[in-house]
């Protein structure tokens, strides 16, 4: 086994980690350095031969990793997805709640009830659906990590989205705050964190070049977010060097929203 693959005794020996919308982006970043560090993981997406792509990218890592795609608005997909990741490794760990879907700028009094709908059942409601049917087990186990990805526009207001996007991600704060006080008593942590403007395919299919470059200039640092940059956060808060935070929003944006 190459260098590059042998580290099964890393930070995260022994857990099982799921990561939605995990086939590209932040999530696929999270998923690759969680299974890099020595994590056993499922890596969900509504793209199933992304989900796929990534579960042997991670494999490359000597992780094992299984493919779970679903959509994490679905209920039915949610419990599939869950019992497919106990059913072969037993347990689940770490819950990174990554998927999430942008949506277009636009006054808010021209919002369709298809357009309010979709944002939030897949920003906020899927975070629900996957703490809902994962806490069991956790709670059961006496331990658990979940990491949910909100955004700086839960914090304020969306650069390059609508109304509907910040208050999917001003939703996920108060769920995750909610969740991490019902979740305390048996030992599992669940915190957010809010990334500002982050290098990543819904970026570039969001924002023109010079939306960015104006935004980049805007930010303190000097420079976009990268997908390590996230993952770095994620894992961290889902290591046991996190064990005492709990219910906690943590900032990374380069200074671009100091609050
Ligand atoms: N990129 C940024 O600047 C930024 C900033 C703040 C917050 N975020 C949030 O971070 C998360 C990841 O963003 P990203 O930039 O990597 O996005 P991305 O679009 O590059 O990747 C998102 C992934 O989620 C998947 N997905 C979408 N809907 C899904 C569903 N219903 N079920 C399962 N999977 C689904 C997509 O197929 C895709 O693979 C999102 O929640 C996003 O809102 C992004």
């Amino acid at each position: 086994m190459s260098e590059a693959t042998d580290c099964r005794g890393g930070r995260f020996a022994g857990k099982v980690a799921i990561a939605t919308g995990a086939g590209r982006g932040m999530g696929r970043a999270v998923a690759l350095l969680l299974a890099k560090e020595g994590a056993k993981v499922a890596v969900n997406d509504i793209n199933g031969p992304a989900a796929k792509t990534v579960a042997e990218e991670a494999r490359q890592y000597g992780a094992e990793a299984i493919d779970v795609p679903g959509d994490v608005s679905s209920a039915d997909d949610v419990s599939r997805v869950v019992e497919e990741t106990i059913s072969r490794f037993g347990r689940i760990d770490i819950l990174v709640n990554n998927a999430g879907i942008s949506s277009t700028t636009r006054p808010l009094e021209t919002i369709t009830d298809d357009e309010w709908s979709k944002v939030i059942d897949v920003n906020l409601k899927g975070v629900f659906l996957f703490m809902r049917a994962v806490l069991p087990h956790m709670k059961k186990q006496k331990s658990g990590k979940i990491v949910n990805v909100s955004s700086s526009a839960g914090r304020s207001v969306s650069t390059f989205c609508g109304a509907h996007y910040t208050a999917s991600k001003a939703g996920v704060l108060g769920l995750s705050r909610h969740a991490a006080l019902e979740a305390a008593p048996f030992n599992v942590n669940v915190n957010a964190v809010a990334p500002g403007t982050i290098d990543t395919p819904m970026l570039r299919e969001d924002a023109s070049e010079e939306l960015i470059a104006e935004e980049t200039r805007n930010i303190p640092l000097g420079r976009l977010g990268t997908e390590e940059d996230e993952a770095n956060l994620v894992a961290f808060l889902a290591s046991d060097e996190a064990s005492f935070i709990t219910g906690a929003t943590i900032d990374i944006n380069g200074g671009d929203l100091i609050l």
